[in-house]
C-alpha cells in the first residue's frame, strides 16, 4: 500500500483522473471500476475534463460500478445509477451499454449479484478499481464486521451509513436500509486500487486502513494485502497517521 498525501481534493482529483485517463489510452478496453459518494466528484470532473480537451478516448472502456441501493429506480435522484449518469457518463464518450450498475430494482436480488460478479469476471476482471472509505471503515457498503471473501451480495446498511447518507435524502426515513454492494472478494480482485480520502472526518479510518490490524472491524484494512493498492489523502484525512 503505498500512501500519497495530496495539497487539496482538487490535486487529489487530478492525481486520480491521471491514472484512469492514462490507462484508458494505453488499454483502450480497460475495465473500470467505479464508486459514488462526495469523494470521487472532482475525479470524475477531471476524467471527463480531459476527454472534452481531446486528451482521452473512453469508447471503448467497459465500467463496473461497486453498488446501488435497493429499491431505488435508475432514474431515482439518490440513485448510484442516476448518479454517474450526471457526474460522469453523460459528459463522455462511453457507450451506455459498456456502463454496469446494479439494478436497484431488481427482482431476484441473487441472480442479480450472481449475474454481476460474473459479467466482471468475463469482461476481464476489473483493471483500475476506484473507492472512497467510510467513517467507519468501510468499502462499497462492506461495512465493518465484513466477510473478507464475499463477492457481489445483498446489505443491510448500519445506523452510521444511513446517518452519513441521509445527507443525500429529504429524511432519514427515506434512506433505503439495504443495497446491493461488490463484496470484499470482488475488490480484491481489482488488478490495481485507487483509494481517496478527504477531510478529518475521514482521519480515524485512514489511520486504521494503513496503521492498524487487518481486521474485519475496518473492511479497508484488508487493503494491506492488496498487491497493487495508491491511497490518495489530503492532510486533514492524514492527519491521524504516526509515519
Ligand atoms: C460509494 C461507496 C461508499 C463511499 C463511502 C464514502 O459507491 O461505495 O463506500 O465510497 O461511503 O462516501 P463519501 O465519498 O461520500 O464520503
Amino acid at each position: 500500500m503505498v500512501v500519497r498525501i495530496c495539497k487539496d481534493t482538487q490535486a487529489m482529483g487530478k492525481a486520480a483522473a491521471a491514472l484512469f485517463v492514462a490507462l484508458a489510452t494505453e488499454k483502450p478496453n480497460a475495465v473500470f471500476g467505479l464508486a459514488t459518494g462526495s469523494t470521487p466528484v472532482p475525479t470524475y470532473s477531471e476524467m471527463a475534463a480531459a476527454y472534452q480537451a481531446g486528451a482521452v478516448d473512453y469508447s471503448g472502456i467497459t465500467t463496473f460500478n461497486l453498488d446501488e441501493y435497493v429499491g431505488l429506480a435508475p432514474d431515482h435522484p439518490q440513485s448510484y445509477r442516476y448518479f454517474m449518469e450526471t457526474n460522469l457518463f453523460k459528459h463522455i464518450n462511453i457507450p451506455t451499454e459498456n456502463t454496469h450498475v446494479l439494478s436497484g430494482l431488481a427482482t431476484d436480488p441473487e441472480a442479480e449479484c450472481a449475474a454481476y460478479e460474473a459479467m466482471i469476471d468475463a469482461a476481464g476482471g476489473i483493471d483500475l478499481q476506484i473507492l472512497g472509505i467510510g467513517n467507519n471503515g468501510h468499502i462499497a457498503f462492506n461495512e465493518p464486521a465484513a466477510d473478507f471473501a464475499a463477492v457481489t451480495h445483498t446489505v443491510q446498511l448500519t445506523e452510521s451509513t444511513i446517518e452519513a447518507n441521509k445527507r443525500f435524502f429529504d429524511s432519514v426515513d427515506d434512506v433505503p436500509r439495504s443495497a446491493y454492494t461488490m463484496g470484499i472478494g470482488s475488490i480484491m480482485k481489482a488488478k490495481k486500487i485507487v483509494l481517496l480520502a478527504n477531510g478529518a472526518a475521514k482521519a480515524d479510518a485512514i489511520k486504521a486502513m494503513v496503521e492498524g490490524p487487518v481486521t474485519p472491524e475496518c473492511p479497508a484494512s484488508i487493503l494491506q494485502f492488496h498487491p497493487d493498492c495508491v491511497v490518495l489523502v489530503d492532510e486533514a484525512a492524514a492527519s491521524k497517521l504516526s509515519k
